[in-house]
């Protein structure tokens, strides 16, 4: 929520911080600014309500003089809403000082009431402006933006990113953070700081982490960082593992349409180097040790949305192998159940960004609580994998998009690997079985290649389904998950009522929607399936096509038992039971997608969302 940029260097800073903000536009997309010091030593800030298209709309039509220090900021509203006025920058040190925020500041009342007291005057209603004249007014008591953010930020509550240039520094950008994203990119001659690698890696690939409540301070040839106190601290440099090219539309409609297409691929790259003749080897875990995790009596899997659906399928597949009982449970209800933890619990986070707020917070106190804490993530550098014991990347490359698609498959795989890992260590799983798992797990890619090219056919299907108000989707066992993130996709893109039910439920109320022409989707079991299930699933489908239900059944090739009953039937390749959902599942990112795309939404920026959600 909301992405940051700042530059120091000898390029136009203009140029690098729009090019930054276009990479970043998906963590919030309702308004815009820059603030630039030219070569005069001028303060040029330019902020519009509205998509980033606006403000470089401006730009280009009265364009700001250029210089070679600059911040750069795009808005998810918090405190305000998305005017021209509660755009970041704001300002302090009466208009010399400009700052960015992303975060929530939550003393800001009581600083604000402090501020009015003195005779500030306020020309926003948000939080961030309340940092800006603090910041400004310790900057007149030290001459020094360094000095005056240490001053400042121990008084902040909450969770903040900020960054400010002042125009009698140029040439410096300071930043801070606590529980917000923020990265250093390093140049030669110049430096770069970014909510998140995507805002440099156009300019460089070498990174640098910062941690929690530490400044840092970059000039066009340094880069200094402390702690809140002014310590310095030890920094770890990272090599950024994509380049610029992978965040780049490529000739697609749409990042979705492109990230979908990338879902072989995902789950490829997330087995990349971890399985080899028919074992998994995941060098990642060792930080935990083999004897914890001989001896975990207990998971608890956080996360959100569709990681969250990620997390039940991979409990299925945990169970069932490591013979340990998973539980999953959305972040930000986890912790205020007041959860049993204890020093055999293994607490697994699943977050493509890194850094939902929700999720980290659920880390830490499971930390603090005793649990052992392992991270599946997606992007390098992020704060979740830096608080957790030890971090399982997936290899999913940059998600622009902000509806997840690439990055949940890839966070199955990793969770089938993590599931294979521990029946190895356990025990609970001869060498035999787990060969023929990773010789499943191995052969989806290329199943799911098959299942892109039938794109088309479902492409069509939303096209004919534009004008529908309700869809349902229904799934057993790893199916329901499915049918739950079949709906999410739908509501999230195209602002479909849709709701996912366990397909046994249905009897026990969600039945009654059921009337003439509702749409459902069904996840339908392998009737090979060893639990028997398609049977179940089935009568299922009867019994709700007798009601008038136009029903589009999921299921694999050679399966008859469907066709009667079924309005159209979308075809999946063979696989065993627990690695259908990774086949199943994309035609249903391609229907949101393509049923978004049928009513002339914008598919890559749903209305009211943000990619990363940084504030909880
Ligand atoms: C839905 C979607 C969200 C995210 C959720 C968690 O398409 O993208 O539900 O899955 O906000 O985000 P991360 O994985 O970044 O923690």
């Amino acid at each position: 929520m909301c992405g940051i940029v700042g530059y120091v260097g000898d390029a136009k800073s203009i140029e690098v911080l729009m090019g930054g903000l276009r990479r970043l536009e998906y963590r919030g997309y309702d308004s815009a600014g820059v603030a630039v010091i030219d070569a005069d030593g001028t303060l040029g800030t330019r902020k519009r309500a509205g998509k980033l298209q606006v403000l470089a709309d401006d730009l280009e039509e009265s364009p700001l003089p250029n210089g070679t220090t600059g911040i750069g900021h795009t808005r998810w509203a918090t405190h305000g809403g998305p005017t021209d006025g509660n755009a970041h920058p704001h300002l302090g040190d009466d208009g010399k000082l400009a700052l960015i925020h992303n975060g929530i500041i939550e003393n800001f009342a009581e600083l604000k009431a402090e501020l009015l007291a003195e005779g500030a005057e306020f020309s926003s209603e948000t939080d961030t402006e309340v940092a800006a004249l603090l910041v400004g007014r310790e900057y007149r008591a030290t001459n020094d933006l360094t000095a005056a953010f240490r001053n400042v930020v121990k008084r902040l509550e909450g969770a903040f990113t900020l960054l400010a240039v002042h125009r009698d520094q140029p040439g410096v950008v300071v930043g801070a953070r606590r529980n917000s994203p923020l990265v250093i990119g390093l140049g030669d001659g110049e430096n770069f700081l970014g909510s998140d690698v995507a805002a440099f890696v156009e300019f460089t690939r070498r990174a640098m982490e910062i941690g929690q409540d530490q400044i840092v301070t970059i000039r066009p040839d340094s880069v200094d960082v402390t702690d809140f106190d002014g310590a310095a601290v030890e920094t770890r440099e990272f090599e950024v593992a994509w380049d610029a090219s992978a965040a780049e539309k490529g000739g697609w409609s749409s990042f979705m349409a492109k990230e979908i297409s990338e879902e072989p691929d995902a789950i490829a790259n997330t087995l990349l180097g971890r399985v080899h003749d028919g074992t998994v080897s995941l060098s990642e875990l060792d930080p935990l040790g083999a004897d914890t995790l001989a001896g975990i009596e207990r998971i608890i899997v956080i996360a959100c949305g569709t990681a969250a659906y990620a997390g039940m399928l991979g409990a299925y597949a945990i169970e069932k192998w490591a013979r340990v009982p998973v539980d999953v449970q959305l972040s930000h209800e986890f912790r205020y159940r007041e959860p049993v933890i204890g020093d055999r619990t293994l607490v697994v986070s699943i977050s493509q960004s890194g850094e939902t707020m929700d999720t980290l917070m659920a880390v830490k106190y499971a930390r603090e609580a005793g649990a052992r804490t392992l991270s599946i993530c997606n992007t390098q550098g992020a704060t979740i994998p830096r608080e957790s014991d030890a971090v399982l990347y997936t290899h999913a490359g940059p998600e622009v998009a902000v509806a997840s698609t690439k990055a949940f498959v890839a966070q199955v795989t990793a969770l089938y690997l993590l599931g294979l890992q521990l029946a190895s260590i356990r025990g609970s799983l001869s060498p035999e079985l787990i060969a023929e798992q990773v010789a499943e797990l191995a052969a989806v890619p290329a199943k799911l290649s098959e299942v892109l090219q039938s794109g088309e056919t479902i492409s069509q299907l939303a096209r004919w389904m534009a004008d529908t108000r309700s869809v349902l989707f229904l799934g057993r066992h790893v199916g329901y998950p499915v049918a739950l993130e079949g709906a999410l996709k739908l509501k999230e893109l195209a602002y479909i009522h849709a709701e996912g039910f366990a397909a046994g439920e249905l009897k026990h109320g969600p039945i009654a929607l059921i009337e003439p022409g509702q749409i459902v989707f069904v996840v339908v079991p392998s009737p090979r399936d060893p639990l028997s299930l398609h049977p179940k699933v089935v009568s299922n489908i009867q019994e709700i096509r007798a009601r008038g239900a136009r029903v589009i059944a999921i299921a694999e090739e050679g399966d008859a038992a469907v066709l009667p009953y079924a309005d159209e039937v979308i075809r999946i390749p063979l696989a065993a039971p627990l690695f259908e959902p990774l086949l199943s599942v994309v035609p249903l990112h391609i229907f949101g997608m393509e049923l978004a795309a049928a009513k002339g939404l914008d598919v890559d920026q749903p209305r009211n969302l943000a990619k990363s959600v940084t504030v909880e």
